[in-house]
């Protein structure tokens, strides 16, 4: 794939063929999208949950945070590795995300935890998606895809664990 022209040698972006890292960034993207929310949304809550269980759905929500920025970054560079941007500037994920409104200001354990086992559910439709579409295009973005489902799951049952009877 190494063309030399004259004295300059040009490598393309990627070897990939074009087809599968456009069909990566159109599963991907939406990925990193809902994990760039449910950060910035894990970070409100974080802040603002209040109850008896305090400390330690306080400090869950920042490791919930801390998942989703690692998730959203592996994500983002295996589309920038194929060769393709990523758009998950502010306003484009304010634009695309489906995820339903956080509650404002301080709440219960209870609310604050249903509002971000909400965004990993949205986030997580997406992930899936990736998932199945994925496998028979490029295996090693389905895998990353995979690996993310695996950790929002486990996160989703921490925080579920919490409310459940
Ligand atoms: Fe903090």
């Amino acid at each position: 794939m190494t063309e030399v022209i004259g004295t300059r040698t040009t490598s393309p972006a990627s070897t990939t063929s074009p087809d599968v890292a456009a069909a990566a960034a159109q599963f991907l993207s939406p990925v990193v999208i809902e994990l760039q929310a449910l950060a910035v949304n894990g970070k409100q809550a974080h802040w603002h949950v209040r109850g008896s269980n305090f400390i330690g759905v306080h400090e869950l929500l920042d490791t919930v945070v801390d998942h989703a920025q690692e998730y959203a970054d592996t994500a983002a560079e295996r589309v920038v590795a194929l060769g393709l941007p990523i758009d998950a500037r502010i306003q484009t994920v304010a634009e695309k995300t489906g995820t339903t409104a956080m509650p404002a200001g301080f709440q219960k354990s209870d609310t604050m935890i249903q509002a971000i086992i909400g965004q990993i559910d949205v986030a997580l439709a997406v992930v899936n998606k990736a998932v199945t579409e994925l496998g028979e295009i490029d295996p090693s973005s389905q895998d990353v895809a995979i690996e993310i489902a695996r950790g929002l799951d486990k996160d989703r049952w921490f925080l579920f664990a919490h409310i459940s009877e």
